[in-house]
């Protein structure tokens, strides 16, 4: 079918009226009547809508019946359902042949199956370096390029900022010293890898172990370019030989095992499972240099990633109608980049080392002995963004979590800026922002704002959280700042129904309290359609007062 007759007859039967959960159950009953010509069971759907009561099916199937998709004769009649003129015109778009397959394989039955037809190799990573080898750093200066490209984390550095305050406070590391810069919230690691890249030496921290993961590869630089380009292109070749197998049968991967069903396949469509499942257990096995394995599962997690349903604008939604890139060539695409800038890093030399955490930035000096010349980082913003949500396929990819228990372990360690992140046993540093009017009018004033409200919806406990927690991490920076050092904190302004949060100028307040001196500027001002509020974005710039 024509990509716009297909548009059009999707618009017809309004397809994006479906929840996820709807759009499951429809895609199955296609599938079983487009493939098998037979009629989807209650049980069927049940294990594909992840719900085992008759009564969840019931609405499901009702509210189907309501939007025009199909006619519902009811559980105990024979068939269930039937699909409407409607549908059957968009049959092919529908379809998914793995929705109707139950058997998992592991990895070494599907090899065994696929080195029966092998086919040729090929190189897919043949390119070139696009960028000049200059005698010179100017060229890295791009936020988009080099190491940066490899990671796409929500809510890192806006591109040009993390160059024009190194450029401002620290230049090049001279020969005569590299000065010792830290990101206590490193995020994807775009501090530490433009530190690496100046010669200056990196100390990173993050709660999240994806984070913290995607930092430590992005500054592990001493990898040989042409034995990850021959392992990439083999797990290429491997997927590229696999690939009519996979339309038939499911590759088993303990992560997704683990995955709760339905947030998987929100996540990824079968077919997008099916290969990251694949290439997952690929590197696994195949790979034996940690180094290369490590890169390859950073390519697997961003693309997969850029392949799946989610949206991160606003919060974590789910659009499964949406044109993503292939799994396949994302992974390649990744894999070319960082073959590239390997390829690049390769030529040069003089860049710094570093040294990666997993932890809580508030408890700073249990994992820090040395002394820092330099801070450079974000902190949350109080935005309710609630980041394992947003790393929750990587994290079960990777292997840090087994469970939502392991997730809850992660999301406790975190600076309060998600009123999901709200847990008794995990907070409590409010009593030290108590004292502070500017905290305790927002708090008031979001208490009016939010009354009746509870779980989901506490932003004024939130906000007291944040602050205090903001309020220890700046006591321990001023642990391990030096004499001279200074600390420069990305923060930016926050709203809740028309009531203004100003980030930067209360940890201003909060920090001159705690000693130290402190300047603000605006780097940016964000806008938004909901109110008229200007929201600033600033970095605070700190020093220890004498
Ligand atoms: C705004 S992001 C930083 C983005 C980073 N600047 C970059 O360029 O990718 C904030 C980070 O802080 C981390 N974080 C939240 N609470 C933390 C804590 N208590 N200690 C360390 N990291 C934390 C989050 O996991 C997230 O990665």
């Amino acid at each position: 079918m024509q990509w716009h007759e297909e548009r059009r007859m999707r618009k017809n039967v309004r397809l994006n009226e479906l929840t996820y959960r709807q759009y499951l159950a429809l895609a199955y009953i296609v599938s079983k009547w487009n493939i098998e010509r037979k009629h989807a069971t209650a049980s069927e759907l049940k294990r594909i809508i992840g719900f085992s009561t008759d009564r969840m099916l019931k609405i499901t199937l009702e509210a189907l019946e309501r939007k025009g998709f199909i006619r519902f004769h009811g559980l105990n009649h024979n068939p269930i359902a039937e699909i409407t003129d409607n549908t059957a015109r968009i049959m092919p778009f529908l379809t998914d042949k793995l929705l109707l397959v139950e058997e998992y394989l592991p990895y070494k039955e599907i090899k065994e199956r696929i080195a029966l037809r092998e086919k040729g190799k090929r190189d897919y990573l043949s390119v070139k370096p696009q960028v000049p080898f200059v005698d010179s750093l100017a060229f890295l200066n791009n936020k988009r390029r080099i190491v940066h490209r490899w990671s796409d984390f929500l809510e890192d550095f806006p591109p040009s900022l993390v160059w024009s305050v190194f450029e401002r406070f620290l230049k090049c590391a001279t020969a005569a010293r590299a000065a010792v810069v830290l990101d206590p919230f490193c995020g994807s690691g775009t501090t530490l890898v433009t530190a690496k890249l100046l010669g200056h030496e990196g100390i990173g921290l993050d709660a999240n172990p994806v984070a913290a993961f995607i930092s430590e590869v992005k500054t592990s630089w001493d990898i040989p370019p042409k034995d990850f380009r021959a392992e990439a292109n083999a797990i290429l070749n491997a997927l590229s030989s696999a690939s009519e197998l996979l339309d038939a049968v499911r590759v088993s991967t303990e992560a997704f095992s683990l995955m709760d069903k339905m947030e998987l396949n929100q996540w990824l469509k079968p077919s997008v499972q099916n290969e990251v499942a694949f290439v997952s257990e690929a590197v696994k096995e195949e790979v034996e240099d940690e180094r290369i394995r490590r890169l390859l599962l950073l390519a697997l997690v961003e693309s997969a990633r850029a392949a799946s349903n989610v949206s991160f604008c606003p919060g974590t939604s789910f659009y499964p109608f949406r044109k993503r890139p292939s799994f396949a060539e994302a992974f390649k695409r990744k894999c070319s980049q960082i073959y590239e800038d390997l390829l690049i890093l390769s030529r040069l030399n003089g860049f710094g080392n570093t040294k990666i955490f997993t932890g809580d930035a508030r408890k700073l000096t249990e994992y820090i002995e040395e002394e820092v010349d330099f801070i450079l980082t974000s902190p949350p913003y109080p935005n309710d963004l609630e980041y394992t949500r947003q790393t929750r396929l990587d994290l079960y990819l990777l292997g840090f979590v087994k469970s939502m228990k392991d997730v809850a372990a992660i999301k406790k360690r975190m600076v309060c800026g998600s009123t999901k992140l709200i847990y008794k046993d995990a907070r409590g540093n409010a009593k030290f922002v108590e004292k502070y009017e500017s905290v305790q009018h927002i708090f008031e004033r979001l208490k009016e704002a939010f009354s009746g409200k509870n779980w989901g919806w506490d932003y004024p406990r939130m906000v007291k959280e944040y602050f205090g927690d903001i309020f220890v991490v700046l006591r321990e920076t001023k642990k391990v700042l030096k004499e001279h050092g200074i600390a420069v904190f990305v923060v930016g302004d926050q709203t809740y129904k028309q009531i203004l949060i100003p980030v930067g100028a209360i940890m201003s307040e909060i920090a001159e309290d705690l000693g130290y001196e402190t300047k603000r500027e605006t780097f940016r001002v964000r806008r938004s359609t909901l109110h008229n509020i200007p929201l600033k974005e600033e970095i605070v710039i700190l020093k220890i007062a004498r």
